[in-house]
Formats: C-alpha cells, structure tokens, sequence
C-alpha cells in the first residue's frame, strides 16, 4: 500500500505539489500519463524515498522513514544509471542472489543474447565502457537491477523510452508477468503500455486526475 497525505513538495522556489493524498492498495497497477514537466518523476522520487517532502506523509508499505521505504521499494528512473562495476553488479547491486534468479532476471530484460557476445559476459566491466552502451541497453540493465531486487513495490519512469517497439514489447510483457502480485506505478508516454492496469491517472501541472474513476484526486 502506498500513501500520500497532504504531501507538499518544492524544488527551491518552484512548487509541484501542494498537499496531495491519495492512496494505491497493495498489488493494484496504476499507470500515470501527462505532459512532460507536470511533476511525475517528482512522485515517483518522492514516494521512493529518494525525495524528502517539504511538508506532509508518505507511507509506503507500512514505512514512513526513507531508510525503510527503500528497502520495500524499486525504481527503473527515466535515465538509468550505471555504475563502474560489471554487469553484474549493476544488476545484483553487488548482493548475492541464487544464478538461476540472474538467469531468470537476464531473460526477463531481454539481454541474454547481447550477454552473450561480450567474451566476458555477465562480468564486463562497465567502467569505462558504460558509455559504449545503447540507451537500450543501459535501460535493460536498469530494469534487470529492478526485477532483480524483487521489491513488493515497483516504480516505472517510462521504463522503456529508449527500446524499439519490439524490444518495448517483450521487456514489458516481462515486466508485467514479474509483478503480477506487485504494486505497480508506471509513468508511461505511451497508454497502450497501460493495458490491463487498475487505476490510470493523467496528471497536468497542479492537477492529478483518475480517468478510471472519473475523479480528480488533486488540485492545487
Ligand atoms: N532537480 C530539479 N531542480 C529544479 N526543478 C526541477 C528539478 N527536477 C524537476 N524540476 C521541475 O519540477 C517540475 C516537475 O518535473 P518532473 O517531475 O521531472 O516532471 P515530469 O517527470 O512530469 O516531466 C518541472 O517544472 C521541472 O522543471
Ligand atoms: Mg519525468
């Protein structure tokens, strides 16, 4: 479950959000759609922990200190970030986790068969490399770091914005069968990527509204 109550939120004198609740019950998918500025990568940092809110809660699977919060939750961010490590410690964040849960994380995100061209594989050092990487392919590792911390909350800033359509496709359809009994807040350009979620809200500046519900949960 996640919870926002009467959160209020500003970068320096610019406010995005003032005093906005709203709530997602556990393992509903909600997609999030609106124009580019209004504030949806601020939601999803703030209700990631990543953010401090100025004023109000957030409560996020019975957490309310960031520390905790981070722990329950997972976030593919708009522009992935990669680490100097191997590929695979920027997938397993450097914890240990069982080989047949990478594999599974490799397939899901649709890198085995670049994996497997690289004469050092899952071992490659990123370092200076990280560069070399498609905006595809750094978007897969972010999803596979993702998927592989297996979170019960999972956060999608338009998690396949640098994928062709057939790539975007087969990533999400692994993405969606991994957190079918996941709570899911996906900020998407695309609404057909939306198919099959609970809730859709569209969010202008100042305003966020549940198409689904035909309500508006904020306006400032
Ligand atoms: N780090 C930042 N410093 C100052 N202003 C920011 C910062 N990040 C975002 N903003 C501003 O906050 C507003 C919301 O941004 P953002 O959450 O990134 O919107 P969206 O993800 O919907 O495009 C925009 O007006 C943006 O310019
Ligand atoms: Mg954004």
């Amino acid at each position: 479950m996640i919870e926002l109550r009467n959160v209020t939120y500003k970068y320096e004198d610019h406010p995005v959000f003032q005093g906005i609740s709203f709530r997602v019950e556990k393992g509903q998918k909600v997609g999030i759609v609106g124009e580019s500025g209004c504030g949806k990568s601020t939601l999803l940092k703030l209700i990631a922990g990543l953010y401090t809110p100025a004023s109000g809660e957030i409560i996020v699977a019975g957490k309310s200190a960031a520390a905790e919060i981070t722990k329950k939750v997972t976030v593919v961010m708009q522009s992935p970030m990669l680490l100097p490590m191997s590929i695979r410690e920027n997938i397993t964040m450097g914890h240990d986790y069982p080989e047949e849960w990478i594999d599974m994380v490799i397939d899901a995100a649709n890198i085995r068969s670049w994996i497997d061209t690289l004469d050092k594989g899952l071992d490659t050092y990123l370092g200076d490399r990280a560069d070399e990487l498609s905006g595809g392919q750094a978007q897969r590792i972010a999803i596979a770091r993702a998927i592989c911390k297996n979170a019960e909350i999972l956060l999608l800033d338009e998690p396949t914005s640098a994928l062709d359509g057939e790539n975007a496709a087969c990533v999400l359809e692994a993405l969606n069968r991994y957190a079918a009994d996941k709570t899911v807040i996906h900020v998407t350009h695309r609404p057909e990527h939306l198919s099959g979620y609970d809730r859709i809200f569209s969010m202008k500046a100042g305003k966020l509204s549940d198409e689904t519900a035909g309500v508006i949960i904020y306006e400032s």
